[in-house]
């Protein structure tokens, strides 16, 4: 059987749970040998990289932050180090912050941009850094569909992923045409960044009222990830691709 994937060696960003996981798995089953980044979450990173290896795949886990411009050095550098290529990055490390703006101070700020947008940036830019002298790569970086559209007590998170919805297409302006660079703006999806069990009442309403009513599952994300990735897709740079039940029609 020829798998999508085979021979590409992919990395993934915070890959140890939620969306990042299950793209992990995902590239992993097609065939791409996958490294995945973690910072806090080493036990779950281990069990991806146990199911991952059930499964007949091949994986390592790398401790980096991605907040870190070493690590993200670090991280890119391994990849290469163990699997000898790195064909695509997956930036999907992030964190959320759920606060009202006369609360939110410049450290919240700062910390919340240093992962979601300085991260991206920095892995982008070492992964790139290697594509450049391949002659090829694919980068997906992962926003947000409030990246489009803004929400109350969420300025912050909602600004770092407009601006990586912007920064995909400079990057991809500026790599074409050998480096294919596409965003991916999930809607709501059930990880423990939404937190379901614990989300207000209000915020759990306002995600559900889009068209198709419910929140969405990792694997519409990862297959989403997936398209981005297959060689065959090869007359598509600087997009976004939304998988988010409707929420928002660009
Ligand atoms: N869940 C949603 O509804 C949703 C919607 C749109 C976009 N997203 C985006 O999808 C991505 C994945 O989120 P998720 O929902 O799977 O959440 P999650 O909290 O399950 O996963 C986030 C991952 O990022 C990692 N991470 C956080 N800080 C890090 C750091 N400094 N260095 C390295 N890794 C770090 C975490 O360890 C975790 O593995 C995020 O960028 C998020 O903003 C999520």
């Amino acid at each position: 059987m020829t798998r999508i994937l085979n021979g590409k060696v992919a990395l993934v960003t915070g890959g140890a749970r939620g969306i990042g996981a299950a793209i992990a798995k995902t590239f992993a089953a097609e065939g791409a040998a996958v490294a995945v980044t973690y910072h806090e979450h080493g036990a779950e990173a281990s069990s991806v990289v146990a199911d991952v290896v059930a499964a007949g795949g091949r994986i390592a886990a790398i401790k980096a932050d991605v907040a870190s411009e070493e690590d993200a050095a670090l991280s890119v550098r391994e990849t290469i180090n163990r699997f000898g290529a790195l064909d695509i990055l997956v930036n999907n490390a992030g964190v959320i912050l759920e606060k009202p703006l006369l609360e939110t101070t410049a450290a919240d700020f700062d910390w919340l941009m240093s992962i979601n947008l300085r991260g991206t940036f920095m892995t982008g830019r070492e992964a790139i850094r290697h594509m450049v002298q391949v002659g090829s790569g694919r980068i997906i970086n992962i926003a947000s569909d409030l990246g489009y559209f803004g929400r109350e007590q969420f300025s912050v998170y909602c600004a770092s992923k407009a601006a990586i919805l912007n920064l995909t297409k400079s990057w991809a302006r500026e790599f074409a045409p050998d480096i294919l660079i596409n965003a991916i703006a999930p809607g709501p999806i059930d990880t423990d960044m939404l937190d379901l069990a614990n989300m207000s009442p209000e915020w759990r309403k306002k995600e559900e009222m889009i068209p198709m009513a419910r929140i969405g599952r990792v694997e519409e994300v990862a297959t989403a990830a997936l398209f981005l990735a297959n060689p065959q897709n090869s007359f598509m740079t600087g997009q976004t691709v939304d998988p988010n039940g409707g929420s928002v029609m660009p």
